[in-house]
């Protein structure tokens, strides 16, 4: 809190933030809605929490929908490094506040460099989460930042270090934590229901599933579009000769800027995996990997089929797999009396009682796992009280790092790895050591 200039001591945005707002939206009259006066049962702009969204694409625009939809929170402004996508956010912020207030950026730096803004919401691909987040937490904003927490191991931890010695609040986008199914099926897992756990299995997506869209007419080389600045899009990534089936939602098929289905997923089912074992601050101490990948040469080198083994503590083992026809999409804890499944819309366990696991007694259901019904509500709240969200930065670290290993392996032909969980560090491999961070591309550092 006394991190955050603009909060004051009970977390409501201070009196005097407030008034320089004020007299900056003086300068440039517009109609003011009754709700932002806070009548109407809405919150008055005095309490509100502002909020600047940076990545103006899929998952920004949905994330910003929400916040919209919260009414003691305020977008004020939108980044983009496209033209387009920055117009499209700036106009659904504008319509739902009927005003033209929300102010468009080029360069997130600018957005963060401003004093009155709160938080700030996170949707750039994975190449560029490390370096965006940092700057945040250094600028002294609150983050909702999107999984996985950053494209290697290695920018991950400068993401967890910044945000805690900056004091800041993190909400990572593993929004099914927010989920009941997904929390009940943690919980009976917590409680023992299952007896001890074996064995867990990790079921994720195969291919690149917008590739039909995407091979229509944008596989080859062409010029990048004006709008586009593709120089910075590439930012801390290796600069490649612009392809528009790499760009907007295809990035995550190559690993210069994404990593496949297995880290687009990881942060969700591992993350679950990780909730119902208590593992938020453990991980795996063995791991080995192999992935099918297309042939050299592609538009995209991500595998399309893998597999993962891995040994976790207590004896627990745990696969995590695309396109297995054995595993399951979604996570599936196994243990001596009994197995749980969950995945989006599906809950399913070894007894049927457990689907009405709220009216078990009371001494079976004695661990309650942090509750949440809404992931980006959580953010806020968490905002104003200075508490843990229920996915912080230090919990999405550890839920993609299997995947970070994981996928090392894989690259290296499967060898196996050793990791060390609380130093962090791979035991046995000097090459796969290298491969928990990379090369940026100058002038971008990481932090
Ligand atoms: N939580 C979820 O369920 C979920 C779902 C989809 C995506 N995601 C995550 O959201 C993030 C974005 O994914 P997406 O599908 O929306 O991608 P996208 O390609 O649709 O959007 C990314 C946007 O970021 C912009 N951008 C790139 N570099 C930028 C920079 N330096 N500054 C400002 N803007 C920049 C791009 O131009 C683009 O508009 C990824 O981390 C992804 O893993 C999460």
């Amino acid at each position: 809190m006394k991190n955050n200039p603009s909060l004051d001591s009970s977390g409501k945005i201070s009196r005097r933030r407030f008034l320089g707002a004020a007299a900056a939206t003086l300068a440039f009259p517009t109609f003011i809605p009754s709700s932002a006066l806070g009548l109407g049962g809405t919150t008055a702009p005095s309490n509100r929490i502002t909020i600047g969204s940076v990545g103006c694409g899929g998952m920004g625009t949905g994330n910003t929908r929400s916040f919209l939809d919260q009414n003691d929170c305020q977008v004020i402004a939108a980044c983009d490094v496209d033209k387009k996508h920055l117009s499209g956010l700036v106009q659904v912020v504008n319509r739902k506040y009927e005003n033209k207030d929300c102010k468009a950026y080029h360069d997130y730096r600018e957005l963060m460099a401003r004093k009155d803004i709160d938080a700030v919401m996170l949707a750039v691909p994975d190449h560029w989460h490390e370096l965006v987040a940092v700057e945040a937490a250094r600028q002294k904003k609150d983050i909702y930042g999107e999984k996985p927490l950053a494209r290697t191991i290695a920018e991950q931890q400068a993401m967890v270090k910044a945000v805690a010695d900056a004091g800041r609040i993190w909400q990572t986008g593993s929004w099914q934590r927010s989920v009941p199914i997904f929390h009940k099926a943690a919980e009976i897992v917590r409680n023992g229901l299952i007896g001890t756990v074996k064995h867990i299995e990790v079921g994720l997506p195969k291919d690149y599933n917008d590739a039909e869209n995407s091979q229509k007419d944008h596989m080859t080389v062409i010029e990048p579009p004006p709008e586009l600045d593709y120089n910075f899009w590439i930012g801390p990534s290796q600069m490649m000769p612009y392809i528009p089936a790499r760009l907007h939602r295809h990035w995550r098929w190559n690993y210069n800027t994404g990593g496949g289905q297995l880290m687009d997923w990881i942060g969700h089912h591992c993350d679950i995996a990780h909730w119902g074992c208590d593992f938020d601050n453990s991980g795996p101490s063995e791991v080995q990997g192999h992935g099918v990948f297309p042939p050299k040469g592609e538009v995209w080198d991500a595998a399309k089929t893998y597999k993962i083994e891995l040994k976790y503590p207590g004896n627990i083992s745990m696969t995590i797999a695309g396109g297995d026809p054995d595993i399951k999409m979604g996570t599936k804890w196994i243990g001596t009396d009994g197995w749980v499944h969950v995945t989006r819309g599906a809950f399913s366990a070894s007894n049927k009682e457990w689907e009405s696991y709220a009216q078990l007694p009371e001494n079976l259901r004695k661990i309650k796992l942090y509750e949440s019904s809404n992931h980006h509500r959580n953010f806020i709240d968490c905002i104003k009280s200075r508490k843990p969200t229920i996915t912080p930065a230090s919990t999405a670290h550890h839920s993609a790092i299997p995947g970070h290993l994981g996928l090392i392996s894989m690259l290296l032909d499967g060898r196996k790895l050793k990791w060390d969980v609380s130093a962090e560090k791979i035991l046995n491999d000097d090459q796969a050591s290298q491969m928990l961070t990379r090369p940026f591309r100058a002038p971008w550092k990481l932090d």
